[in-house]
C-alpha cells in the first residue's frame, strides 16, 4: 500500500489520478479519539441547546449523500428491475421523493433504516393504476419537485405537485420554461407551487441555463431520457453532476462536453445496486467545526468526492486546514474516500468566494459564513443571489444570526462581508426552519462565549437527522 498525505488542494490532481487508474492511500498518523459523553442537551421539542466545545476529535461516517439518493430513487423508481442501495440518506427530502416514487407505482421497501429496496415502474409510471390523475407531496425537497418535474412531463396522466410552505414560495418558472420549450404543458401558481403538469409526449431542445442549477440540469435531462431525439442542456458553470453519472450507471448513454450534456431518448434504464457515499455537505458541519479548534483531529470515512463538490476542500485548505485525502474508489463513477482534517495551530486565515465557485458551493455557504468570525481576515461571500431562494433566505438569516451572537456583519444582495478576529457570545439562533442554518450556527455555537438556543433545530433532519448526536459523538468539553 503506498502511504499518500495531501493537502486539499492537490485533491484535483489525486482525482484526476484516481478516474484513470484506481488510486489508494493510507495514513498512519492520525490518533483518533473514542465517542465522548454527550453535552447537547434537548430542551424542548423545537430547540437544541448548543454549549461551546474544546475540541473535534473522532471518526465518522455519514449518512449517504442527498443529492445521490434522490437520483438514484427516481432512476431505480423509473427503471426496470429491482435496485438496492444501503447507506441510503435519511433525512426527510430523500423520503420525499420516495414517497413520490413509491405513489407513481414503484415498490419501495425500506428493509432498514438506511438501506432500500425498489422495485421500478419499467419506464412507465402507474401501469398498476386506474388513475391518470396523481397528487404528490415533495415536502420541503425542492430536489425532488423540480427533478421529477422532467420525469413526469412527458409520461400520460395528471400530475399535481405540492410542497410545504417554504417549498412553495420557490421559483419554480426555471423548470416551467425549458419543460415549456419542449411542448410540456405545466402550470404554475404565481411562479411557484403548486404546480400541474399535464403530460405527454415532447420534443427535444437545445437549452441554456440561465441560473447555475443542477436541479434544472437533471429535470431537463429526465425529460430528454423519454424524448425523441436528442435533448441538450449547457451551463456557463458546472454544477454537480450526478445526474449524468446516475444516468450512465442505470444503463443510459450520456454525451458531455465541457460545457454541454446531452441526452438522445427513449432510452430504457436498468436497475442497479449501490452503497451511497456520505454527504460532502453534512460533513461541511464537521469539517467546519474541526477547524474552529487547533490540535483537532476529525477522519470522515467513505466520503463521497465528487469534483463538481469538492472544491469545499480547497476552500478550507485556502483558510489553512491540513487536509488529507485517501482511499480513494469510484462507485458508480462517484468518487468516494476518507479525509482527515485538523486546524492550523496558527489560526485561519482569511478568503474570497465568488463567481463559479460561489455556484458549486452554495450548500456549504451558510456554515463558512458562520465561523468566518473566527478566522483572522474574514470572508467575503459574492455572485450567491441563489442563496435568497433556498428553504430560506439565507443571506438575510445568516446575517441576522451572525448579529445575533454579536458579529460584525455586512449584508449584500449577492453575499456577504464577515470580517475576522471576531468573538462571538452565545444566542438564541432563528434557523428559520431552514436544515443548514440550524446546523451552520450550532457549529458557530461551539466557539462562542456561553450557550446558544437553535430554535427550529429539527429541521436539521430535512437532510440529517442524525446531526446533533453526531455532533455531540465528536464534541470534547
Ligand atoms: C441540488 C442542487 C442545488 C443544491 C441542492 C441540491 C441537487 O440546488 O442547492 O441542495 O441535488 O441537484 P440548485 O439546483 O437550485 O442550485
Amino acid at each position: 500500500m503506498v502511504e499518500l498525505t495531501i493537502r486539499a488542494a492537490a485533491l484535483r490532481a489525486a482525482i484526476r489520478i484516481a478516474q484513470g487508474a484506481m488510486w489508494r492511500g493510507q495514513f498512519d498518523t492520525l490518533k483518533v479519539s473514542e465517542h465522548f459523553p454527550g453535552e447537547i442537551v434537548q430542551t424542548a421539542m423545537q430547540e437544541r441547546l448548543i454549549r461551546p466545545a474544546r475540541n473535534i476529535l473522532g471518526s465518522l461516517r455519514l449518512p449517504g449523500d442527498k443529492s445521490i439518493s434522490h437520483r438514484y430513487a427516481m432512476l431505480s423508481g423509473f427503471a426496470e428491475g429491482v435496485s438496492r442501495f444501503t447507506n441510503f440518506s435519511t433525512g426527510a427530502d430523500c423520503a420525499s421523493t420516495l414517497s413520490s416514487m413509491e405513489a407513481l407505482g414503484a415498490k419501495v421497501n425500506r428493509t432498514s433504516a438506511d438501506s432500500v429496496e425498489i422495485t421500478g415502474v419499467a419506464g412507465r409510471v402507474g401501469l398498476a393504476s386506474d388513475s391518470r390523475d396523481w397528487a404528490l407531496d415533495c415536502g420541503n425537497s425542492g430536489s425532488t419537485m423540480r427533478m421529477i418535474s422532467g420525469l413526469l412531463a412527458p409520461q400520460e396522466g395528471r400530475f399535481t405537485l405540492t410542497g410545504d410552505a417554504s417549498l412553495s414560495r420557490r421559483p419554480m418558472e426555471r423548470i416551467r420554461k425549458p419543460l415549456a420549450a419542449m411542448g410540456a404543458r405545466l402550470t404554475l401558481t404565481d411562479g411557484h407551487a403548486p404546480l400541474t403538469i399535464d403530460g405527454g409526449a415532447l420534443k427535444a431542445i437545445d437549452y441554456t441555463t440561465p441560473v447555475p442549477s443542477a436541479q434544472v440540469k437533471s429535470c431537463v435531462l429526465l425529460a430528454g431520457l423519454q424524448t425523441a431525439g436528442t435533448t441538450t442542456v449547457r451551463e456557463a458553470v458546472r454544477t454537480r453532476d450526478h445526474s449524468e453519472l446516475a444516468l450512465r450507471a442505470f444503463g443510459a448513454t450520456v454525451v458531455r462536453t465541457a460545457d454541454s450534456v446531452s441526452i438522445s431518448g427513449p432510452q430504457q434504464l436498468h436497475s442497479i445496486d449501490a452503497a451511497i457515499p456520505g454527504d460532502l455537505s453534512s460533513a461541511a458541519f464537521f469539517l467546519c467545526a474541526a477547524l474552529l479548534f487547533p490540535g483537532s483531529n476529525l477522519v470522515i470515512d467513505a466520503l463521497g468526492l465528487n469534483p463538481t463538490r469538492a472544491s469545499l476542500l480547497d476552500v478550507l485548505t485556502a483558510l489553512g486546514a491540513q487536509i488529507a485525502v485517501l482511499n480513494l474508489e469510484e462507485i458508480h463513477a462517484e468518487l468516494v474516500g476518507t479525509v482527515q482534517i485538523s486546524a492550523p495551530e496558527e489560526g485561519l486565515g482569511s478568503t474570497e468566494i465568488s463567481g463559479s465557485l460561489a455556484a458549486q458551493l452554495i450548500d456549504e455557504l451558510p456554515v463558512l459564513a458562520a465561523i468566518a468570525p473566527y478566522t483572522s481576515g474574514g470572508i467575503r461571500i459574492r455572485g450567491a443571489h441563489e442563496l435568497r431562494v433556498k428553504e430560506s433566505d439565507r443571506i438575510a438569516l445568516v446575517a441576522k444570526n451572525l448579529r445575533a451572537m454579536g458579529a460584525e456583519v455586512e449584508e449584500f444582495e449577492d453575499g456577504l462581508d464577515v470580517p475576522g478576529g471576531q468573538e462571538l457570545h452565545g444566542a438564541t439562533i432563528d434557523s428559520g426552519g431552514d436544515h443548514r442554518i440550524a446546523m451552520a450556527f450550532s457549529v458557530a455555537a461551539l466557539r462562542a462565549e456561553g450557550e446558544t438556543l437553535i430554535q427550529g433545530a429539527e429541521s436539521a433532519a430535512i437532510s440529517f437527522p442524525e446531526f446533533f448526536d453526531l455532533l455531540d459523538s465528536v464534541a470534547e468539553r
